[in-house]
């Protein structure tokens, strides 16, 4: 068992040795990473406090784009706070149970949020496509059991892999070539034979995260093609609405690609095409929800104003 056992050869700690070591580099990390993590924090929290705070918001859509926010939030913060601390020291050092805890974390929050998405886009599925049934069929319950059922997969996704990693012997090398702790980066160094949990990721990673990026594409085609039967009119604005999403699930689903599912060394490239999941589409999303919306905008119009009234 790792655990408990006082073997000197036994790995207790494992250093980050993903990140550069040129200072000025690792300035415009700091920079990049606090900057946008500014954005994250604040502009999550804003998204959260309108939805609460404001009646007219009280609906499915708005519910699920809340729980979006905090799911991308506490994605972000499991791996950029330690980012940020690691630019600046030279002493990158993550405790054993700290990476487990990360590795952990990042994966029920990533599964949970993955299928949120999905249910974002049945929301505006069903709003676009069969605008009759709408408020039957995206009704609070449905809404309740999207939510409860996106945790649930969020946490078998995890613990499914995670059951393999954690009886695991760690002995020999403990330098982690990147900039957080995540699986294939990190069984890579365990001392005995990897396949069996490096394909329980691959399927379960895999699945999970190409799964979402299918259903997702398949959804905003069904939308576009609904929406062009209807009107010429709808369409440019649909299609401008979808290509920002599309972008964003392009951006958010190819680093899942390249870390989980390619099954050739990639020259480091996913740890840094990773940085985009932590740090820029928990940013984009909030942007893409909240500031093409009208009935958000105004939502948070409204709630500034209270705020500076009551200061
Ligand atoms: C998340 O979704 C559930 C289900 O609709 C809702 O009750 C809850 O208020 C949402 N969470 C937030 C922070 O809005």
């Amino acid at each position: 068992m790792p655990f408990g056992h006082t073997n000197d050869s036994m790995v207790t700690e494992f250093v980050l040795v993903g990140l550069p070591v040129s200072w000025e580099m690792n300035i415009f990390l700091f920079c990049f990473f606090s900057s946008f993590f500014m954005g994250i924090v604040l502009g999550n929290l804003f998204i959260v406090f309108t939805v609460i705070l404001d009646p007219h918001l009280h609906s499915p859509m708005y519910f699920l784009l809340a729980n979006l926010s905090l799911l991308d939030l506490g994605l972000s913060a499991t791996a950029v706070p330690r980012m940020i601390a690691d630019v600046l020291s030279t002493h990158r050092i993550i405790l054993f149970p700290s990476c487990m805890t990360q590795i952990f974390f990042i994966h029920v929050m990533g599964g949970t949020e993955m299928v949120l998405l999905i249910a974002m886009a049945f929301d505006r599925y069903t709003a676009i496509c069969k605008p009759l049934h709408y408020l039957t069929i995206m009704n609070h319950k449905t809404c309740i059991c999207f939510v409860v059922a996106a945790w649930v997969i969020g946490i078998v996704h995890a613990v499914s892999q995670f059951i393999f990693l954690i009886n695991m012997p760690f002995c020999g090398s403990n330098k982690i070539d990147s900039f957080y702790c995540d699986f294939p980066q990190v069984t890579k160094l365990a001392c005995v034979d990897t396949h069996v949990v490096d394909n329980v990721v691959t399927a379960s990673s895999g699945l999970i995260s190409m799964g979402t990026f299918f259903l997702l594409i398949i959804s905003y085609i069904f939308i576009l093609v609904t929406v062009r039967h209807h009107s010429s009119v709808g369409l440019s604005k649909a299609f401008s609405t979808l290509s920002a999403h599309i972008t964003v699930v392009f951006l958010y689903f190819t680093p899942c690609f390249f870390v989980y599912v390619w099954p050739f060394p990639t020259l480091s490239l996913d740890k840094f095409l990773i940085i985009l999941d932590f740090v820029v589409t928990p940013v984009l999303n909030p942007a893409i929800y909240t500031f093409r919306n009208k009935e958000m905008k105004v939502a948070m119009k409204r709630l500034s104003r209270k705020i500076v009234a009551s200061c």
